[in-house]
């Protein structure tokens, strides 16, 4: 009776542990608000249009260090961009300030926190993100021996970022511009895009060309063509002499410049309209939806011909499904006064019209 009594316990002891183990570890707390990214593929014409009207969070991550070009992202001013309306954030980050010099090109961990702070406010406010890699001048200056340093960079990226939703999109490089041939450029944008897909098979990825994302260059740009999760994007800046008058980094004769209005004319409209035409005949040759990721006049051109200029080309990109980014959001170009702490009403009505 005793060993009977035994033999019992033992098994019901087994059973016990057996099954204790076999059962599921308690599910964690989720503690991430966000949704999965898709595991499906998207289409890249519908996540372009919820793009639609954006800004650049400009001269903030892509300073050599937040705060060195004046502006500090408050979580405040998500919230300003998203109550107003607009629907996303470009975000330009110059990620080389932030890892190692050598491989594997490390990237900081605190600069990954802070980075991931913004993204998260900015997804909290439903603004679709729009992550880059800003100001690479030794990848400009040496595309070829340098090309390693930005695969790394994105190994890094997409790797950290894989499970965040479909809204955080990827932009591989901005304005690539220096010793970069078309050549040189496609070859690289193919590697990196291999090696996003690795960890990121849907996600949005933008892509534009050489000559600083000249409009006039999406013809050399080639996009390998089975991958179908691209957006493409170039950026506006004509007339150059009117949108960077007495810009410091436009050379020269940009003091020059200064004066220089736009007041709208049929000739003046005709320059814009053509360049955008050209761009969307491109696009339905290749069947890629078309981002504007950046245009904008600095704030030392008079103010209504800002507000035309403005006005005009946002309305002319949206006839045409180009989704768009204004550069950008406080600081020179800025529609948003930080120091006062409210919008330029002239440029928040150009942008964002009643
Ligand atoms: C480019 C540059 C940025 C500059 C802007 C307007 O995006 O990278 O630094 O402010 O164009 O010139």
């Amino acid at each position: 009776m005793k060993n009977l009594l035994q033999l019992l316990l033992i098994t019901l002891v087994f059973t016990f542990c057996s099954k204790k183990s076999t059962e599921p570890d308690p599910k964690p707390v989720n503690k991430w608000p966000f949704d999965p990214p898709s595991s499906v593929p998207l289409d890249a014409f519908e996540m372009n249009r919820k793009i639609w009207r954006g800004f650049n969070m400009g001269n903030a991550l892509e300073a050599p260090e937040e705060g060195e070009w004046g502006i500090v992202v408050e979580d405040e001013y998500l919230e300003t961009i998203a109550d107003a309306g607009f629907t996303s954030l470009r975000l330009p980050v110059t990620w080389p300030a932030h890892c190692e010099t050598e491989p594997p090109y490390t990237i900081d961990k605190e600069f990954f926190a802070r980075v991931d702070h913004i993204v998260q406010e900015a997804l909290k406010n439903n603004l679709v993100v729009l992550l880059n890699n800003h100001h690479f001048d030794q990848l400009n200056d040496d595309p070829v021996t340098n090309g390693i340093w930005l695969e790394k960079l994105w190994e890094q990226i997409s790797e950290h970022y894989k499970d965040y939703p479909d809204e955080l999109y990827f932009e591989i490089l901005n304005e690539p511009h220096g010793k970069f041939t078309a050549l040189i450029w496609n070859e690289l944008l193919a590697k990196v895009l291999t090696m996003i897909r690795k960890t990121n098979p849907y996600r949005m990825v933008v892509i534009g060309p050489v000559s600083w994302n000249s409009p006039d260059y999406l013809p050399t740009l080639e996009l390998p063509e089975n991958d179908r999760g691209i957006i493409a994007t170039f950026h506006f800046y004509n007339p150059f002499q009117f949108t960077h008058q007495g810009a410091s980094w436009a050379g020269d004769d940009a003091n020059d410049w200064l004066g220089t209005q736009w007041i709208g004319s049929i000739a003046e409209r005709e320059d814009i309209t053509r360049v955008m035409d050209k761009a969307v005949e491109w696009s339905k040759l290749t069947n890629r939806p078309l981002y504007l990721g950046e245009f904008g006049a600095y704030s030392t051109a008079d103010d209504n011909s800002r507000y035309r200029w403005t006005d005009f080309v946002a309305r002319s990109a949206e006839k045409r499904d180009i989704s768009w980014t204004y550069w950008e959001f406080g600081a020179g170009f800025g529609a948003y006064d930080r120091e006062k702490g409210e919008w330029r009403d002239y440029l928040l009505f150009a942008l964002m019209p009643k």
